[in-house]
C-alpha cells in the first residue's frame, strides 16, 4: 500500500506525540494551529492536515503570528495505545495536562468538552485571564471518548487578551491517573496559630480529590534544621471517603529552623506522597502600649498641592494627636491624627509630631520639603494586583482601605491604597472622557472615601490603547485622563508599558521607549496635585538610566514578581548595579512584595514562600530602598503576615531619609551580604543564606566597611547584640538571613 505524502506527515505528526518520552507519560510538544474561531474545530474527524504545524512549548508569537491577540484553535494528535491504561494501577481517568496557556482556553477530547480555565469576551461576566493557571484536565475512562490504539484528537479553543498568547509554560502531557494522586498534603493551606509566640499549632487538611475511598497511612515528623534533631514523630492510619477529608493537628515550638515533614502510604500499592513544609515563627517583639511615632519622617510637596498626611503611631487606644509649629495652611484632624491642606511656599518646615495616651507621650521631629520632589521616601501601601488581578471592585478597595487601618498597619506607615489595572471603562464618552467600569460607579467619591481616612488613591494605565489586561489605556487622551485622574483625587499612578509597543517601529529605540513617560511626566507636573509617577516597563532600555530625567518616581526594573523563591532571588538579588540609580524621589521598584494571601484574581493561596523567603523578601526590599508594597488580601491576613509587617526598625531601614540603596558586598556559593549606608553613618547590613541548609556565617567588620567598636543590633529581634569586634556569627534557615543595623 502506497502512502501519499500528507498522510505520512500526519503519522509523523502522531508519532512526534505519542511514541517519544517516558512510558507512563505522553508528551504532546506538536499541534496543528489556526488563528480564527469555529465551533466545527473541536470535531475529531475534521481535516486538519492544511494547519500549520507549532509546538506547544513557546508562545505562537514566537512561531510566525507575531503580534497576534484574539481566538485561536490548537490540535493535538495522539495515538493512544491501549497498553497505556497498564502504565497505573487504577485505570480509571486520563490526566490531560496542558501546563498553562496564555490566556482563557476551552479544551476538547474528541470534541468532548473537558475544561476551560479563564473566560472569553464574549461570556458572562466579560473576558478573564487566567494565564499563569495551570490547566489538569481529567477525562473518566468509564465513557468511551478515547479511541484505543487510534488517533485522538485534544482541541483546544484559546482566547488571547495581548502580549504573548498560547501554550508557553512547558510541553502539555497525557498520563493515566493514579489512585494516590488524588490525595493533596495540602500545606500550602495548613493553618496556623501561636500559642504565645513560642508555640505553635497546626492544622493540615488531608483532601481526597478523587470520587473513591482512600486507604493508608500518614506519617509526620518535626524536625528542628537548625540541630538536624527530630523533634517528634508520629504515625497514624489515614482513610478517606470518596472527595472526603482528615486532619491532622499538632503542636511544635516555633522558631526559625522547625519544619514537619509529612508522607502518606497508599495501603495497596505501597505507593508514597512526601512533602516539606517549614513552619511559620514570629520574629518582631510584641508593639509596647506606650505610644510611638513610626513611618517616614519627612514628606515632600509642591507649593500649593494638597498635602496629606497620616501620622503612624501605635499604643494603647485611644490615641491623642497633636502637632507643635503647624505651618499656616495646614490642619491636623486630632481624632485619626491626619495632617492636610496645602503650603504655598518653599521651604523646609519643621513639625513636632505628639502621640498621647493613658500611659505616657510620644513626639517626633517631621519635616516637610515644600520644593520640586516628591516620595522623598520610598513609597509605602497596597496594590490590588496580586490579590484579586482584573477582578477588582470600588467595594474590595474600600475593604482593603478599611482594612488596612484595622489590621494596624496603616499604623506603621502603609498608607496607599493602589488600584491596578481592571478599574477602566469599555469606552470612552462621546467628548472622549474614561470613566470607571460597571465595578467603579464613582471614582472620585473612591478617592474622597480614602482621603477622609487619610490615605493615598493611586490608579493604573497604559500609554498604550490598551493595558496589559486588555482595558482601555490612554493612548491619544493622555492629558484628558491625567486631569480626570486629578479631578478624583488620584495620588499615585502606575504607568503600564503594555501594548503601547504597538506603535513602535522594529527598533524600539530609546527615544521611541521615553516619549509616553516624557509626556506623561510633563503632564502630571501641570496638575494641581501631587502624582506619584510609577513606571511600569520591566526596565527596558535600562529605565534606571532615564526614569528620573522624565519625572519618574520609581521605575519597575523587572518582569513581574511571581510567589516563588526563584524569582524572588533573580529579581530581588539582581538589583545591586542599579542602586546608585535610587534616591529620594526616584525609586528602582523590583515589583511587590509577595505574601500573605495573593490569587491574581483567582482563588486565593497562602504565598509559596516559605516564612524565611518571606522575612528575606521583606528584608532585601526594605535594604533595597524599593517602593514596598503589598498586594495581599488583607480581610484573610494572619499573625505571622502581620508581624512581618510591622517591624518598625526594618520599615526604618526602607524609609531611612538619606534614600540610598543596597548594594552586594560580598557573595559566595550560599551567601550574600547586603549593605545599606543609612543617615547619620550607620549602616543596614543584610545577611542572607540562599543555600538549602541552615547555616552560620561570620560577618567581619571589613566585609561590612564598618568599624570593630560599633554596636550591632538585630533589626527583626530589636536586639542590641554588642560589638561587632572580630566578627558576628549569624545564623539562617536555608533562604533565611539576618538584619543588622550598626555603624
Ligand atoms: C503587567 C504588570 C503587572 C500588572 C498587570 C496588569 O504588565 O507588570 O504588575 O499591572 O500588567 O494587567
Amino acid at each position: 500500500m502506497t502512502m501519499k505524502l500528507p498522510a505520512i506527515l500526519f503519522w509523523i505528526l502522531i508519532c512526534a506525540n505519542a511514541c517519544a518520552g517516558a512510558d507512563d507519560k505522553i508528551p504532546l510538544p506538536q499541534a496543528r494551529f489556526a488563528t480564527g474561531d469555529n465551533s466545527a474545530w473541536k470535531d475529531p474527524d475534521l481535516d486538519d492536515r492544511a494547519w500549520n504545524q507549532i509546538n506547544t512549548h513557546d508562545y505562537y508569537e514566537n512561531q510566525g503570528y507575531p503580534g497576534y491577540d484574539g481566538y485561536s484553535w490548537y490540535r493535538i494528535h495522539v495515538l493512544i495505545p491501549s497498553s497505556f491504561k497498564t502504565t497505573s494501577h487504577w485505570p480509571q481517568r486520563l490526566r490531560v495536562f496542558l501546563s498553562a496557556i496564555d490566556d482563557a482556553d476551552e479544551t476538547f477530547f474528541n470534541g468532548v468538552r473537558i475544561g476551560k480555565t479563564g473566560r472569553m469576551p464574549e461570556d458572562p461576566g466579560g473576558y478573564d485571564s487566567q494565564y499563569q493557571a495551570q490547566r489538569d484536565y481529567h477525562l473518566d475512562l468509564h465513557g468511551d471518548v478515547v479511541r484505543w490504539d487510534r488517533d485522538n484528537v485534544i482541541a483546544i479553543r484559546v482566547y488571547d487578551g495581548g502580549g504573548g498568547g498560547g501554550f508557553y509554560k512547558g510541553t502539555p502531557y497525557l498520563k493515566m491517573a493514579e489512585k494516590i494522586e488524588g490525595v493533596r498534603l495540602d500545606t500550602a493551606q495548613a493553618t496556623h496559630r501561636f500559642l504565645g509566640t513560642k508555640r505553635l499549632r497546626s492544622t493540615l487538611t488531608v483532601v481526597n480529590s478523587y470520587p473513591v475511598a482512600q486507604v493508608g497511612s500518614i506519617e509526620y515528623e518535626v524536625r528542628d534544621a537548625a540541630s538536624g534533631r527530630s523533634l517528634q514523630r508520629h504515625k497514624q492510619p489515614l482513610n478517606m471517603a470518596a472527595m472526603g477529608t482528615s486532619q491532622l493537628q499538632f503542636t511544635t515550638p516555633a522558631r526559625p529552623g522547625i519544619e514537619v515533614a509529612y508522607r502518606y502510604r497508599d495501603a495497596a500499592t505501597g505507593q508514597q506522597l512526601a512533602v516539606t513544609q517549614v513552619l511559620p515563627y514570629l520574629l518582631t517583639p510584641a508593639q509596647s502600649l506606650q505610644p510611638a511615632i513610626h513611618g517616614a519622617s519627612v514628606l515632600g510637596a509642591r507649593p500649593t498641592s494638597p498635602l496629606l498626611y497620616r501620622i503612624a503611631a501605635t499604643g494603647r487606644a485611644p490615641l491623642r494627636y497633636a502637632v507643635a509649629q503647624l505651618p499656616a495652611g495646614l490642619s491636623l484632624d486630632p481624632k485619626q491624627g491626619v495632617i492636610s491642606g496645602s503650603i504655598a511656599t518653599r521651604g523646609t518646615y519643621k513639625l513636632e509630631l505628639q502621640v498621647s495616651n493613658a500611659l505616657g507621650r510620644a513626639t517626633r521631629e517631621l519635616s516637610i520639603v515644600v520644593g520640586d520632589q516628591i516620595a522623598l521616601t520610598p513609597p509605602m501601601g497596597w496594590n490590588s494586583w496580586t490579590a484579586y488581578g482584573v477582578g477588582v471592585s470600588d467595594a474590595l478597595m474600600r475593604k482593603a482601605a478599611s482594612d488596612l487601618i484595622a489590621s494596624g498597619l496603616a499604623a506603621h506607615g502603609w498608607n496607599y491604597v493602589n488600584i491596578d489595572d481592571g478599574w477602566e471603562s469599555a469606552q470612552r464618552s462621546a467628548d472622549g472622557e474614561i470613566s470607571g467600569n460597571e465595578r467603579f460607579p464613582d471614582m472620585r467619591a473612591l478617592g474622597d472615601y480614602l482621603h477622609a481616612r487619610g490615605l493615598k488613591f493611586g490608579i493604573y494605565s497604559s500609554p498604550g490603547a490598551f493595558t496589559c489586561g486588555r482595558y482601555l489605556g490612554t493612548l491619544g487622551h493622555e492629558r484628558q485622563d491625567a486631569w480626570a485622574y486629578a479631578r478624583w483625587g488620584v495620588d499615585y499612578l502606575k504607568y503600564d508599558l503594555c501594548s503601547y509597543t504597538d506603535t513602535m517601529s522594529k527598533e524600539q529605540t530609546l527615544a521611541e521607549h521615553q516619549k509616553p513617560y516624557q509626556l506623561m511626566g510633563e503632564i502630571l507636573r501641570e496638575l494641581p496635585r501631587d502624582v506619584n509617577f510609577s513606571l511600569c516597563q520591566y526596565g527596558e532600555k535600562d529605565v534606571w538610566n532615564w526614569g528620573e530625567s522624565v519625572g519618574a518616581n520609581s521605575w519597575r526594573t523587572t518582569w513581574d514578581v511571581e510567589d516563588n523563591w526563584e524569582s524572588v532571588v533573580k529579581i530581588g538579588f539582581s538589583q545591586s548595579p542599579y542602586a546608585k540609580a535610587a534616591g529620594p524621589g526616584h525609586w528602582n521598584d523590583p515589583d511587590t512584595l509577595v505574601l500573605g494571601r495573593l490569587g491574581w484574581g483567582n482563588a486565593l493561596h497562602p504565598s509559596r514562600l516559605t516564612p524565611d523567603e518571606q522575612y528575606s523578601q521583606v528584608s532585601l526590599w526594605s535594604l533595597l530602598a524599593a517602593p514596598l508594597l503589598i498586594g495581599n488580601d488583607l480581610s484573610s491576613i494572619d499573625a505571622f503576615t502581620l508581624n512581618l509587617l510591622t517591624n518598625d526598625e526594618v520599615i526604618a531601614i526602607n524609609q531611612d531619609r538619606l534614600g540610598q540603596a543596597a548594594q552586594r558586598v560580598f557573595e559566595d556559593q550560599d551567601w550574600q551580604v547586603w549593605v545599606k549606608p543609612l543617615e547619620g553613618g550607620r549602616k543596614a547590613v543584610g545577611v542572607f543564606n540562599l543555600g538549602s541548609q541552615f547555616r552560620t556565617f561570620k560577618l567581619t567588620p571589613a566585609m561590612a566597611g564598618m568599624d570593630r567598636a560599633g554596636k550591632l543590633r538585630d533589626a527583626w529581634r530589636k536586639k542590641d547584640l554588642g560589638a561587632f569586634g572580630e566578627g558576628i556569627t549569624v545564623s539562617a534557615p536555608a533562604h533565611g538571613l539576618a538584619l543588622l543595623v550598626g555603624r
